[in-house]
């Protein structure tokens, strides 16, 4: 089992009403301006103990016309590297969020952490379990918090699917079943960074399939993952006839990820992990998510793409009395913003030393799928994967 413990539970009032202490305030910096760093200026615009001190980017011009449209003032974005930004003594950063591509996560974290800064990294955590590895190493040797940003994390229908697992109701649980996706969604926002090898290096997998691990794994207090058998295809990315790249008649020749991918993965403790997702497939919904017990079964409606919630009520299924019966759980609404939640309990974390509110000891297993489901496709078998302790 991971062995940190996040402290979610401890937000369990409204962004609203925490008393945040304004008499320090905390210098933040932003690596990679593109379509994610949009949420993240947003949210620490939002919170009252924030300087937003720097920025950059690989793109000449691109970091300075990004803080000036957000109206933010004297932010230093001359730098030709990240790592020339991180080396400015002057600036005293407090926290960075890196929001790169995933193939520049590894690399901008550990350096981030090297130069003694607080992290907030995008997910994917990265792309390989070598890269998690050092990541997890250079955070250990700074002492500093990273945080890996799952904002669904804080919705509470995730929550609840928490809690219902830790009541006992359902028993020992023996088999997970998650993930889903899309019918038609290749993710083309602003250009090719999401479906290019160079740049994303995961295609579906890396973008939603580490929710919908994260959500089930979570759950089940995030089992270390002992073997994977793994497949990924791209029949629908490499197509230049797929509809959805519009007038890019050249995506399909860049199109160097998967967009479909599925896994069969054993956990310690005897849990089986059943895997599929998917940016485009031939079928609408391949089921929905299935946490199956000794006393029960838990059933989590899929959503339509895997938008970090849930597609409809929980429902148990259990015996009382001898009678196979089914109890329904409620959607359950959240009164604030994911994302600012994410932002906050990174803030507070770094603030106050305290845990990692998504820490990284959890999402190395995560990770270590993904990459197990790369690799034991590139074998065509099934694999051990060996998680080095850290
Ligand atoms: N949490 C979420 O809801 C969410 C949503 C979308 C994307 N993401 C994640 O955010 C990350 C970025 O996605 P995006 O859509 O913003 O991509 P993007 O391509 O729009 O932006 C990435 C930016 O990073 C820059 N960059 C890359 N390496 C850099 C470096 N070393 N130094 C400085 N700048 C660098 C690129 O030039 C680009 O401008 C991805 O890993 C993605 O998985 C998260």
């Amino acid at each position: 089992m991971a062995e940190a413990k996040n402290n979610l539970d401890a937000y369990k009032i409204s962004h609203d009403e925490q008393v945040i202490d304004t008499t320090r305030k905390m210098r933040v910096a932003i690596i990679g301006t593109g379509w994610i760093a949009e949420s993240h200026i947003a949210s620490y615009l939002k919170q009252p103990d924030v300087e937003i001190v720097a920025g950059c980017d690989l793109i000449p011009g691109k970091a300075k016309a990004f803080f000036e449209r957000y109206g933010v003032e004297g932010v230093k974005t001359d730098y030709a590297s990240h790592k020339e930004m991180l080396a400015d003594k002057s600036l005293n950063l407090d926290c960075v969020s890196v929001c790169t591509y995933n193939r520049q996560h590894a690399p901008c974290a550990i350096d981030a952490l090297k130069a003694g800064i607080n992290v907030l990294l995008e997910k994917p955590m990265c792309v390989t379990l070598e890269e998690a590895v050092e990541i997890r190493k250079a955070e250990k040797e700074s002492g500093k918090v990273l945080s890996i940003g799952f904002q669904p994390r804080f919705d509470n229908n995730m929550k609840m699917i928490k809690k219902i697992v830790e009541s006992g109701v359902l028993g020992k649980i023996y088999y997970i079943q998650t993930g889903g996706g899309r019918r038609r969604g290749i993710p083309t926002p602003f250009g090719t960074t999401f479906i290019e090898d160079a740049t994303a290096g995961l295609g579906a997998l890396g973008d939603i399939g580490c929710y919908s691990l994260d959500m089930l794994l979570n759950a089940v207090g995030y089992p270390k993952p002992l073997t994977v058998t793994g497949y990924k295809s791209n029949f629908f990315g490499t197509d230049p006839n797929y509809v959805g790249y519009g007038a890019h008649h050249d995506y399909a020749e860049k199109f160097g990820v998967d967009d479909f991918a599925a896994g069969f993965i054993r956990l310690e403790g005897d849990i089986i992990l059943d895997f599929r997702i998917a940016w485009a497939r031939s079928i609408n919904t391949p089921g929905d998510a299935l946490i199956l017990g000794t006393k029960g079964g838990l059933r989590i409606p899929s959503t339509d793409c895997w938008n970090g919630s849930i597609g409809g009520p929980l429902v148990i299924y259990h015996e009382v009395a001898g009678v196979q019966t089914e109890t329904i759980i409620p959607v359950q609404s959240t009164n604030y913003g994911l994302f600012d939640m994410k932002i906050r309990t990174f803030l507070d974390a770094s603030k106050n030393g305290t845990a990692a509110p998504v820490p990284s000891s959890q999402i190395l297993y995560n990770q270590a799928i993904l990459d197990g489901i790369n690799k034991s496709n590139a074998v065509g078998h099934e694999i051990e994967l060996e998680i080095p302790e850290i």
